[in-house]
């Protein structure tokens, strides 16, 4: 596949999975796509499994399986049966060959941000835009602790993939419609698997930001934000100065939307409260600009 970096910078693991990227063929591809689909019912999906999905090629299936392993892109088990799982660099590959095949990203950059449960990457489209992939991770902060719990993940198959997946799910759809809303989010992309593709925001993270000219109107813009957010049925539920890019120009974008709330959940206010409170506190300690807490929800309500 015709895929490549645009800059091979320091990207650790994934630079091998984009050098992987480049040997396979869509046979490959295919091959990926059965194991994931095993995942659903087996722990490791058994050999004959896969190889039933290709009856014309069994042998080069297998020789296949292989390399896959080989390249890391499968764990191969033995035991009362030959079987095989993605590892987290197959999941990775599937998503990013999928988001290559449907045009929406050509190259891949450097990695730009690892959060606790993402790794965001920049990347261009076929027409050179500028965009980024953030890539879910859901468990990864508590690996260890997961991996005592082993026999709870190994008989769930691939949970950490499809919770990673459920969490790209979530936050594309509530970019699509905030976006749609005319909020400042970033444009969506496109979405696979645990990946999603969107904008890519110039600018810094309002928390390393020192001096403003007019930290106020910054304040009234983020807040206005959040009360169009609320009117389209949403509660980002993590705001803060550290999901808050504030632009060149000093007009801002609220990014990191994977554990919104619909307005009607049971907790959605409460987070609503928190959102406003982190973003008054913040601006009030580096700025020294004060807005009341019940009176700023009053007008968002
Ligand atoms: N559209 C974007 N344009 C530019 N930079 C971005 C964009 N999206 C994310 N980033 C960068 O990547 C970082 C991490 O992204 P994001 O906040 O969405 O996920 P996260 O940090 O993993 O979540 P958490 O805050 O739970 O750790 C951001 O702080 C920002 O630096
Ligand atoms: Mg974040």
């Amino acid at each position: 596949m015709n895929f490549g970096f645009f800059q091979l910078a320091r990207c650790g693991s994934m630079e091998k999975v984009i050098r992987s990227f480049k040997q396979l063929e869509s046979e490959d591809f295919r091959i990926l796509a059965t194991v994931e689909r095993g995942m659903g019912s087996y722990e490791y999906v058994p050999i004959d499994y896969i190889t039933k999905s290709f009856p014309k090629n069994v042998s080069e299936t297998i020789s296949r399986l292989d390399r896959l392993h080989k390249l890391k892109l499968l764990v191969r088990w033995i035991g009362a049966y030959i079987g095989y799982r993605l590892t987290l660099s197959g999941y990775d590959i599937l998503a990013l060959g999928s988001l290559v095949s449907s045009n929406i990203i050509y190259a891949f950059g450097h990695r730009v941000g690892i959060g606790k449960e993402s790794d965001v990457y920049d990347a261009l489209t076929p027409s050179n835009e500028r965009v980024i992939v953030k890539l879910h991770r859901l468990g990864r902060t508590s690996f260890k602790q997961v991996r005592r719990l082993r026999s709870y993940v190994h008989n769930k198959g691939g949970s950490w993939f499809f919770a990673s997946r459920g969490s790209a799910e979530k936050e594309y759809s509530a970019l699509q419609i905030l976006f749609e809303a005319g909020i400042n989010v970033p444009r969506p992309r496109g979405q696979n698997r645990h990946a999603i593709v969107m904008d890519f925001v110039e600018g810094d993270e309002l928390y390393l930001i020192r001096k403003l000219p007019n930290p106020l109107k910054i304040l009234n813009e983020i807040l206005d934000n959040v009360k169009l957010s609320y009117r389209v049925g949403i509660v980002h539920s993590d705001l803060s100065e550290h999901n808050v890019i504030v632009k060149p120009d000093f007009h801002v974008v609220l990014i990191d939307w994977p554990q919104w709330l619909p307005v009607k959940h049971v907790e959605a206010l409460r987070y609503l409260r928190r959102d406003v409170s982190n973003i008054l506190r913040f601006f009030e300690r580096r700025f020294g600009v004060r807005k009341d807490l019940e009176e700023t929800m009053k007008k968002i309500l």
